[in-house]
């Protein structure tokens, strides 16, 4: 799942898509004590926040080190929200009381197919159905507005999401390689799967 040569590790993805024409599975109930928080310019930097403290430390943080640092997070909403495709309909947050503890991202792309930009929800807060209902709140979403496609990309080492992506339909239409500086790879993580050369 991880090339290495002299100069660069290459990191395997997979692009999935989904064809948003058929039903979609009714968006669950959220748990007691969560709610829905709908996408509003002041939020970009809520948003940002809790991508953070969803990717920090995964892998996908060592694969776009922007994901791995607040700044960087920070960026990455501001690029999201200046794209002329951004879609505030498939862009949601989930709160716990005062707190944010999901988030996700859509964008329709000039070829009209949405592209989930990133989901995630924070450690604490995982296994509770929350990824299924984010996916599936901002999947309404595009719907709602006439996109009929959606595409997001996985790395391969991210099993969690590669499942649930799976289990909500998305199949694999594409593997890729990202390129990451290994000096960026050897600072960020010691327990990879073993590399090898190319
Ligand atoms: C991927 C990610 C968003 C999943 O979020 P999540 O809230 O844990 O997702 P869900 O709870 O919907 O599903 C996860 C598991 O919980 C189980 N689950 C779903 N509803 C549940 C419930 N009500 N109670 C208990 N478990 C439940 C699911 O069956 C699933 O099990 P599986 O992984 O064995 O298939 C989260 O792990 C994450 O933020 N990861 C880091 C960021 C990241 O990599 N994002 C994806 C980038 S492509």
């Amino acid at each position: 799942m991880v090339f290495t040569d002299s100069s660069c590790t290459y990191f395997k993805r997979f692009r999935m898509e989904l064809n948003l024409q058929g039903p979609l599975p009714t968006t669950p109930a959220l748990p007691t004590g969560f709610t829905w928080v709908p996408w509003q310019d002041w939020l970009l930097e809520r948003h940002a926040e809790v991508k953070y403290q969803c990717f920090v430390e995964q892998i996908d943080a060592i694969v776009f080190p922007n994901l791995g640092c607040r700044d960087g997070c920070l960026r990455l909403m501001h690029e999201i929200v200046a794209k002329p495709g951004f879609k505030p309909e498939a862009t949601w947050m989930i709160a716990c009381g005062s707190d944010y503890c999901g988030t996700i991202q859509g964008v329709r792309e000039r070829s009209g197919k949405g592209a989930i930009q990133n989901v995630g929800v924070a450690p604490a807060f995982r296994g509770k159905g929350l990824g299924t209902a984010l996916l599936l709140k901002a999947l309404h979403g595009f719907q709602r507005s006439g996109v009929h496609g959606v595409h997001l990309e996985v790395t391969a080492q991210n099993d969690g999401a590669l499942r649930l992506y799976r289990r909500l339909g998305f199949r694999c239409r594409k593997t890729l390689y990202k390129m990451v500086d290994p000096l960026v790879v050897a600072a960020s993580c010691t327990s990879l799967e073993p590399s090898w050369t190319i």
